[in-house]
């Protein structure tokens, strides 16, 4: 399993806990949405999976490795094995679209040449290829979006972590957004893509993790016709 999740629960201070009693298994090459209404812990469980929260109690495993046995210094090294599509993009606002998608190619130390070829071509795949040298603030929200998920992917992650990226722009959008993660599904990389617009879930057909009241409800969707 990529991910798994025994017993975890998860409260912030004395608040009531957001998270109780979660168990969750995430395969090499699935396919998940994670949904739930707005403050349901969608985010907060992202969080607990690339190790920016740790449990209240319970365990979270990423790649095998108990998450609480991970010293602070290898959590970078355990994350650039992550793709991680933030929901407020955290672009670099000096650096052009191509720069900050290329950003974990170059933090791996590949070759510049390769770096330039690869990350054009994923730029077209992502519908910027003539975007490559705006900055984020010359790009809308659906084109960060779109950068964003291009940096996610570009060191091909076997597991694709992505909260809300597709709740800055329009359904039509959304949807387009949706074929990418899709297609890189199909390539192989597990993909869990938290959402609150159950719309898109109905018209995928995918598998759904419910967050209903901090406990995990798995849905089943039929097959889209
Ligand atoms: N760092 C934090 N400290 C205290 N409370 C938090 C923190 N992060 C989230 N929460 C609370 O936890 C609940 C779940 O939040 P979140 O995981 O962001 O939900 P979602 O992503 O589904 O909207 C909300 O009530 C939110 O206010
Ligand atoms: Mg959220």
């Amino acid at each position: 399993m990529l991910v798994a999740f025994n017993h975890v629960h998860l409260r912030y201070g004395q608040d009531r806990p957001v998270l109780t009693d979660i168990h969750l298994s995430v395969a090499p090459g699935s396919f998940h949405f994670l949904t739930g209404p707005s403050g349901a812990g969608k985010s907060s469980l992202l969080r607990l999976i690339y190790g920016s929260e740790r449990p209240s109690e319970g365990h979270v495993t990423l790649f095998g490795q108990d998450m609480a046995r991970l010293h602070r210094s290898e959590l970078p090294a355990m994350r650039r094995r992550l793709g991680i599509v933030f929901q407020d993009f955290r672009l670099i606002p000096h650096m052009t679209a191509l720069e900050n998608a290329a950003l974990p190619l170059r933090l791996a130390g590949a070759e510049e040449n390769q770096v330039r070829a690869h990350v054009a071509e994923l730029l077209d795949w992502v519908g910027l290829g003539n975007r490559a040298q705006a900055l984020p603030s010359e790009l809308s929200g659906g084109e960060q979006q779109r950068v964003a998920i291009a940096r996610a992917v570009i060191n091909k992650p076997r597991l694709l972590l992505a909260d809300e990226p597709t709740g800055n722009v329009d359904d039509e959008s959304a949807l387009k957004l949706l074929h990418l993660f899709l297609e890189l599904n199909k390539m192989g990389t597990a993909v869990l893509l938290a959402t609150h617009q159950q719309v898109l879930v109905d018209r995928l057909g995918k598998p759904e993790l419910r967050l209903r009241q901090g406990r995990l409800i798995s849905t089943t969707v039929a097959e889209a016709a």
